[in-house]
């Protein structure tokens, strides 16, 4: 763990360029962590549930005394949390009111292709599909007299482990600034393998949902896209093609909150939902002792045994199952989850503010037993992917062994069912994802996998000069899926590839 958090610390800058707000930013940990609300069905049947959301923007008061304007689902951000069962159908009705198309990709899910969220296959807002075709001047013009649908339903069979999943924007070349203005909700799915451990529920169960903003001088978001109306230009000033990084940390939506607990055992499920930072959490208490971070499940859920952290790396995307253990801390203590990465006010994160006395809970010491295991032995193909710099479009970019993403164009065909080593190698930090699986990790660095590289992931973050295998069965559905760079502004600028399952 030591050699990987100094390694990491030396170079913060890479993952992005800083953008700077143009307001006072609140003082840390005085506003309340706000907790998603968890969406009730419409409908609920035998088979399953369905949902409805609809794409709207909205404004909320993120810095105390300026209203912001946000892209939203359902009016929130972050969005409506869905809670729903392995094995169980989730339908989900997305009505797009937004000014640009969308698309909504369920990260982390086992999803067919017809609902993965394909960066073409577009929810259009209701003005775009009246005048299909007319008057939008961007690129997408072409696609626009094919797709006509303002709102259209995505389906989900979840079968898959419990897991926290979250739901995002997906456009092609449009994806960054689509999260950055708000479009991303989290997706847990529960099974009895969860349910049959003693861990952690409630409120003792706490989503957190970390991201960074910039604010300009009205107290908006601040974005360098080119085109700031979205539906022209791709791309963002040719500074920030490293990825855009904001000077204030929101938890929940909330700038630097603060949380009243009490001195029990939380389950603390953590995404990294910012378009390009990475942060190396740790817990510390207000004697400056630090807590360890027990981490009991990764992307794609729990972990066979619990894996103990002083601090933990985490890149865009990633999400981390973690108990926090306050059972020895007396009423009035405070934890500050902080940033090794950071710089100045970057290095906080949240407090957590015990208030009363909590029961004492044990730390289960075994987890789950349902966790693939694949052998390299059992891989039908090795392949190489290289992530580094190139050209888009005669601009800076981002590409996949030379070549930036083309939706016409297939990168890899893969048969349902085989086991398959992928060796991806990295120039800058790019944390690589793939849609449909999981993967474990076989090796970093030509070494042994780290600590947190432990269970079941759908994202692993190379740094500069890295490379890692990774091992897994592509099971599930055929059809056209995608895997790319979860740095969102390099992903909008080229760095995905078309994974065809036949
Ligand atoms: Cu979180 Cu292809 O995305
Ligand atoms: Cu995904
Ligand atoms: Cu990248």
């Amino acid at each position: 763990g030591l050699a990987l958090s100094a390694a990491w610390a030396r170079r913060p800058a890479e993952t992005g360029d800083q953008l700077v707000s143009e307001v006072p930013l609140p003082q840390a940990f005085t506003i309340p962590l706000p907790l998603p609300q968890v969406l009730e069905p419409v409908a609920s049947a035998a088979e399953g549930d369905r949902y409805e959301m609809v794409q709207v923007e909205t404004e909320a008061e993120i810095l105390p005394g300026y209203s912001t304007r946000l892209w939203t689902y359902n009016g929130t951000f972050p969005g409506p949390t869905i809670e729903s069962r392995r094995g169980r159908h989730v339908t989900v009705a997305h009505r797009n009111e937004l000014p640009v198309p969308t698309v909504v990709h369920l990260h982390g899910g086992r999803t067919p292709a017809s609902s993965d969220g394909y960066p073409t296959d577009l929810v259009l807002p209701q003005d775009w599909s009246e005048t299909a075709g007319h008057g939008h001047g961007g690129h997408m013009a072409d696609d626009l007299a094919v797709v006509t649908n303002v709102q259209r339903e995505y389906g989900f069979p979840l079968d898959q482990r419990a897991a926290m999943l979250w739901y995002h924007d997906h456009r092609m070349d449009f994806t960054a600034p689509a999260i950055w203005r708000g479009l991303a909700g989290l997706h847990f799915v529960r099974d009895d393998v969860e349910d049959a451990l003693d861990l952690p529920r409630g409120d003792h169960e706490v989503p957190l949902m970390i991201a960074d903003r910039a604010f300009d001088s009205d107290g908006q978001l601040k974005y360098p896209s080119l085109d700031p109306t979205l539906t022209g230009e791709i791309g963002v000033e040719e500074r920030f093609t490293a990825g855009v990084l904001g000077d204030a940390v929101l938890v929940n939506g909330a700038p630097w909150p603060v949380h009243e607990v009490d001195s029990g055992l939380y389950r603390l499920r953590v995404l990294n939902a910012s378009n390009a930072r990475h942060y190396e959490l740790e817990a510390v208490t207000d004697t400056g002792r630090r807590l360890p971070l027990v981490q009991i499940g990764a992307d794609q859920g729990l972990l066979a045994a619990p894996v103990r952290h002083e601090r933990l790396p985490m890149a865009p995307a990633e999400r981390y199952d973690l108990l926090l253990d306050l059972g020895e801390l007396p009423v009035g203590s405070k934890v500050r989850l902080a940033n090794r990465l950071g710089e100045g006010r970057m290095k906080d994160v949240m407090q957590f503010h015990v208030v009363r006395a909590g029961r004492r809970a044990a730390i289960p010491e075994t987890l789950a037993t349902d966790l693939p295991e694949w052998d390299r032995s059992e891989a039908v193909a090795v392949r190489d992917f290289a992530f580094r710099a190139g050209r888009m479009n005669g601009r800076h970019g981002w590409v996949i062994d030379g070549l930036p993403f083309d939706p016409n164009r297939t990168d890899v065909t893969t048969r349902l069912g085989d086991v398959e080593v992928w060796r991806l190698i990295a120039d800058v930090h790019h944390p690589v994802h793939l849609h449909l699986v999981g993967f474990r990790v076989l090796s970093r660095g030509g070494g042994a996998p780290l600590p947190h590289d432990a269970g079941l992931k759908d994202t692993i973050a190379l740094r500069p000069g890295e490379s890692a295998e990774i091992i897994t069965r592509f099971d599930g559905y055929r059809g056209r899926y995608l895997f790319h760079c979860h740095n969102a502004e390099h992903e909008d600028m080229g760095m995905m590839a078309n994974l065809e399952v036949t």
